[in-house]
């Protein structure tokens, strides 16, 4: 296995608003999380992160769906640009494409997505209004491995937030991003301190042992930032 880089070359790839983003940049910046993010990816040009990422000093790049055809063109342009900054972890920070198998298969290991829900419960979208619909007492957020099964990937960490009574999904989603915005940095930090990985066979390894179940958010030590 070739020598871990210190800090970790990373690439964010993003779809949005960037919030998550935002909170990977600031932990960085305030030496809590040993990164060095290369370059900030959108696949819409209108992505708001993309001004976040400019504010903080990180190379921008924008490849766009809408001028390929086809899916595996998209990620075939995608993979190029993400090689060109040799990251060490892919982090899908609200990144609102479906990837290819031979997207998934290249990164295998080394891409990480936050997904708001408890995975393996509500994939998809729309999980703070499916999670009220189905009266859901308990909903939150999960950082997983990306495989070519979507949103099912080994999860690493989970943050848990309680459903109110007469919670709308804005304000629920609210209360989950805010969580989601300690966890994701956390996971990545995990990656980066090489204290996770997933092995051959798809399972998670922490420390040195097999993972049975996703971390509880509120029982580990949560970084400062
Ligand atoms: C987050 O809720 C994340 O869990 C999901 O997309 C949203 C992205 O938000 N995958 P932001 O762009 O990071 O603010």
């Amino acid at each position: 296995m070739p020598a871990p880089q210190s800090p970790l070359p990373i690439v964010v790839l993003i779809s949005g608003r960037g919030s998550n983003l935002q909170s990977i940049i600031d932990c960085a910046s305030a030496g809590v999380l040993a990164v060095d993010i290369r370059a900030v990816i959108s696949n819409r040009p209108a992505a708001a992160g993309l001004e976040l990422a400019r504010r903080a000093g990180i190379p921008t790049e924008v490849v766009d769906h809408t001028r390929h055809a086809e899916r595996a063109a998209f990620d075939h342009a995608l993979q190029a640009c993400i090689d060109r900054y040799r990251p060490g972890l892919l982090v899908l920070a609200g990144f609102m494409r479906l990837l290819t198998p031979a997207f998934v298969t290249h990164y295998r290991g080394r891409m990480l997505n936050i997904h708001p829900s408890l995975l393996p419960a509500l994939p998809g979208l729309d999980t703070h209004r499916r999670a009220i619909a189905s009266g859901q007492r308990e909903h939150g957020a999960s950082v997983h491995f990306v495989t070519a099964d979507m949103d099912g990937g080994p999860v690493i960490v989970q943050a848990r937030v309680k459903v109110l009574p007469g919670d709308t999904p804005g304000q629920l989603a609210e209360r989950v991003l805010a969580r989601e915005h300690r966890l994701f940095p956390l996971a990545i930090q995990w990656f980066a301190e090489q204290r996770i990985f997933l092995d051959d066979n798809g399972q998670i390894v922490f420390d040195g042992l097999p993972l049975a179940s996703p971390f509880d958010l509120d029982s580990e030590v949560v970084l400062p930032c």
